[in-house]
């Protein structure tokens, strides 16, 4: 059987913290926790629970919040971990931005920005990996997100060696509100911007607060269409 299909079977009704702890197991030293800095901790605090080693990642645009890169210090100080950055191609981001300068998404779109300064640094870190943990929750998106799995073949990346390459995604199922009663619970730190009405984070430009009511992708990208609001680092199998 392949790993893809014995880990799906193993993670089937599983909570979230014990498929962190399935994955680990699987893949040892071939995994990473794809971390963006916002609610997604909770996924460090349950590898944190297993006891097993960890690695984490995160792609650091060169655009995030201040208080983003503050909240990274200190998720490094309580879990004692580092975590491996990874950056953009310099010539790739000094072209860019001397062709169209700082802002060049807001008249032509995220999708080129988001191209050097995530896609390119995440196909790069997880060509060095079997398999990624990331903080998706079907919950995030009803346009883009509603039918993803707890275990999936990437559709859009390669892992070591061109190998395939398993996605994790152990939130799946879990509302905002269940991963905050977690975070709570547990005592995670969390990122100061979502006492300001955050709730989804990314790019300092390219993100807002949110208002009572409004659903937490509004806050991100908000002058494109909603079925634009994905920035290439999640591609479902079959679809987009
Ligand atoms: S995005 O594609 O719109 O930016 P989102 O912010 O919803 O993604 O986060 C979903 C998951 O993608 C996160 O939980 C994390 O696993 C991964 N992710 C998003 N941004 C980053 C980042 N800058 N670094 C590492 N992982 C990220
Ligand atoms: Fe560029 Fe905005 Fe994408 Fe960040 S979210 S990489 S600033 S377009």
């Amino acid at each position: 059987m392949s790993v893809l299909k014995e880990l799906r079977e193993r993670c089937q009704g599983l909570s979230a913290g014990a498929v962190v702890d399935q994955a680990l197991r699987a893949f040892g030293k071939e995994i990473t926790i794809s971390f963006s800095g916002a609610e997604d901790v909770l996924l460090i605090e349950y590898a944190s629970q297993t006891g097993l080693p960890f690695s984490v990642m995160s792609l650091d645009t060169g655009r995030l919040h201040p208080e983003t890169y503050r909240f990274f210090e200190k998720v490094e100080s309580h879990y004692g971990i580092h975590i491996d950055y990874v950056f953009p191609r310099s010539e790739a981001v000094q072209a860019l931005v001397r062709e169209k300068g700082m802002f060049s998404f807001r008249s032509d779109g995220h999708s080129e920005c988001c191209h050097i300064r995530k896609v390119e640094p995440l196909r790069r870190q997880l060509s060095t990996v079997r398999a990624w943990i990331t903080g998706q929750r079907r919950d995030q998106s009803p346009t883009t997100r509603a039918s993803l799995d707890v275990v999936e073949l990437d559709a859009a990346f390669q892992g070591k060696g061109d190998g395939e390459l398993v996605k994790i995604n152990p939130l799946v199922g879990m509302s905002s509100e269940e991963v905050w009663n977690a975070i709570r619970a547990f005592e995670v730190p969390h990122n100061e911007l979502h006492e300001r009405g955050f709730v989804s984070i990314g790019c300092e430009p390219c993100t807002r607060p949110i208002l009572p009511g409004q659903h937490e992708r509004e806050g991100r990208w908000w002058w494109e269409n909603e079925d634009h609001k994905e920035c290439g680092l999640h591609i479902k199998p079959g679809g987009s």
